[in-house]
């Protein structure tokens, strides 16, 4: 049964990385259908959600520049919510967002926030919505929501929706972006103009060497249509850097502008993260992280004042 199971809860979400990402089609209503492998790593955005007296959505978050109104997407995730489950914000919501996920990187920032605030209201108003239903509501939100509420790692097609399931890869990746971001629907005209020429990644090859948990054969599979369509040039040098360092592989992530490299084990992973600490390319990010199980997740709830 409905109703408020808790007044503040806690949620943690992790960042996306597309292993691999291809453009397949279009689906007839401004989007373009994707195929490809995608992976959540253990950086986290967490999400506090706090039921108060008062009206309306407020949002507040550690860093600045992030847009607080009714345009962040943990503001729409909210509305969706209410919209979607046929509960009543009655009270004003508080969401806190504590950001470690690097934006306008490809790494779903905002689409980790949405999840989270699915999964919160899905607690604290006790709604009881299951993960198809909060994903189908998460996708008419953005197209990463609904991995970002499955997590671990996925072939995803479609927009996002379709996800299967498989296993973590080996090893320990290497993430750096470089100083500024690309614009995603930009990106996606840039794709349709060149689409005849451009090499196609093989998601078949990522998908059997996940199955396989063959390190090196997902290393030889990262790859990313955009790479050849809007990625700047400080992308195409850190891929060649990450490889000269012994990475299986190195592809931009989602429609740019972070870079991830696998690599087979920490100690080669570490060496590649002090050379690019070096400076050797300005980078707004740099860091060293593994695969990690989960999507959207609760860390804790405060049960309702009596
Ligand atoms: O997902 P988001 O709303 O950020 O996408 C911005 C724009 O990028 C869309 O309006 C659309 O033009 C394009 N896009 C697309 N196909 C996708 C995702 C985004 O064409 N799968």
């Amino acid at each position: 049964m409905a109703g408020i199971t808790a007044r503040k809860v806690t949620v943690q979400v992790p960042a996306k990385l597309n292993l691999c990402l291809d453009v397949v089609g279009e689906d007839g209503k401004g989007y373009h259908l994707l195929d490809g492998g995608m992976l959540a790593v253990d950086l986290y955005d967490t999400l506090t959600l706090c039921l108060e007296e008062g009206e309306g959505i407020e949002i507040d978050c550690n860093r600045p520049g992030v847009p607080l109104d009714e345009s962040n997407l943990a503001a729409r995730a909210a509305r969706a919510f209410f919209q979607g489950s046929g509960a009543e914000l009655s009270q004003k919501l508080r969401i806190h967002i504590k950001k470690q996920i690097p934006a306008q990187a490809g790494m779903a920032g905002g689409s980790a926030d949405a999840a989270a605030v699915l999964v919160g209201l899905n607690h604290l108003r006790g709604m009881g919505l299951t993960l198809p239903r909060l994903m189908e509501l998460g996708l008419g939100i953005g197209s990463d929501v609904p991995f970002c509420l499955l997590g671990g790692c996925a072939r995803a097609q479609g927009r996002g929706e379709r996800l299967e399931t498989l296993p973590l890869p080996q090893g320990v990746l290497v993430i750096a972006k470089p100083v500024g971001g690309t614009d995603t629907r930009g990106a996606f005209a840039l794709y349709d103009r060149r689409r005849e020429q451009l090499r196609r990644p093989d998601v078949e090859a990522m998908v059997s060497a996940l199955r396989q948990q063959d390190g090196a054969g997902v290393g030889r599979a990262m790859a990313n249509v955009f790479e050849q369509v809007c990625a700047p040039d400080a992308v195409h040098a850190l891929v060649k850097v990450m490889g000269e360092q012994g990475a299986l592989g190195a592809s931009m992530t989602g429609t740019g502008t972070a870079v991830a490299s696998l690599f087979p084990d920490e100690s080669a992973a570490q060496r590649c993260l002090q050379l690019l600490k070096q400076k050797v390319l300005p980078l707004e990010y740099l860091g060293l992280h593994r695969p990690v199980e989960g999507g959207a997740t609760m860390l804790e709830a405060a049960p309702p004042s009596p």
